[in-house]
């Protein structure tokens, strides 16, 4: 990526109405981070908060799904306005690329990311949620050099396999030096106290547990079912913490 690139600087301007900008990664792939990154921009937009979404999953973007945006395919000239669905304004690469496989490679994954990061009009934001790709490949390292006030959120799990791919995730945005919220638990089942010695281990917060919860599977796709699973309610405690909208949903 060259800083000369005139999308580098468009992308500051874009961004520059968002009040906060918070990346959910974690690493691992199926840890969650979608459901994650699209509840919690549901529960802050159920709260009055204007919220916006963006999926960065470049292979496989599924925040659409989640929240029952049927396909779309926008196209561009002077730039996009992101879709609203259930409050939320959405922008996805699906939206560019539609359910085309979009095997990205080196310049191409920087391109895809700085093209959608350039075109799209968030407007006004509080807060943008970003549901980051899995791995801590180029599209990780391009968020992070691209929107430098992103803040990070960590999803974990105290699988063994899982904990080894958080750890690397954990000790990649500390030697980036990049704000991190803290971790959350999610798919709980039990006891809490492997991820909490994990979260301590990196000195961040546990912000809290999300459980294991049957009734996600059967709410994708329905946003007003999503947001009173068990699963939104205890991530709506962690989001009051976080964005200070205390618990309760204003509609
Ligand atoms: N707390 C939970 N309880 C039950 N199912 C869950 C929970 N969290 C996520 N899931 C389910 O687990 C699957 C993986 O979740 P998700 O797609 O959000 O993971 P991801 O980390 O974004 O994966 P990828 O890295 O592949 O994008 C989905 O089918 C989702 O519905
Ligand atoms: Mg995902």
């Amino acid at each position: 990526m060259n800083d000369l690139d005139p999308r580098v600087a468009a992308v500051d301007r874009r961004l520059a109405e968002a009040r906060r900008v918070l990346a959910v990664t974690g690493g691992k792939g199926g840890i969650g981070k979608s459901m994650v990154a699209s509840t919690l921009a549901l529960i802050l937009a159920r709260r009055g908060l204007r919220a916006g979404l963006l999926d960065l999953d470049l292979t496989s973007p599924t925040d659409h799904v989640i929240l029952g945006l049927g396909d779309r395919f926008l196209t561009e000239e002077f730039g996009v306005e992101p879709p609203v669905v259930a409050d939320v304004h959405l922008m996805s690469v699906s939206f560019l690329v539609g359910d085309r496989p979009a095997p990205l490679r080196g310049d191409d994954i920087t391109n895809a990311t700085l093209e959608i990061l350039a075109i799209t009009h968030w407007q006004k934001l509080d807060v943008l949620v970003i549901d980051m790709p899995p791995g801590l490949g180029d599209a990780t390292l391009d968020v992070v050099r691209l929107i430098r006030r992103a803040e990070y959120l960590v999803v974990a799990n105290r699988s063994r396999v899982v904990r080894e791919t958080v750890r690397r995730t954990a000790r990649f945005l500390r030697e980036l030096k990049v704000p991190v919220v803290g971790m959350i638990e999610n798919m709980a089942r039990g006891e809490s106290g492997t991820v909490q010695a994990m979260a301590d281990e990196f000195e961040l917060p546990l912000l809290g547990s999300l459980p294991w919860d049957e009734t996600v599977e059967e709410a994708v796709g329905d946003p007003g079912a999503l947001a009173e699973t068990p699963f939104a309610a205890a991530l709506g405690r962690i989001a009051g913490d976080l964005f200070e909208t205390g618990s309760a949903d204003s509609r």
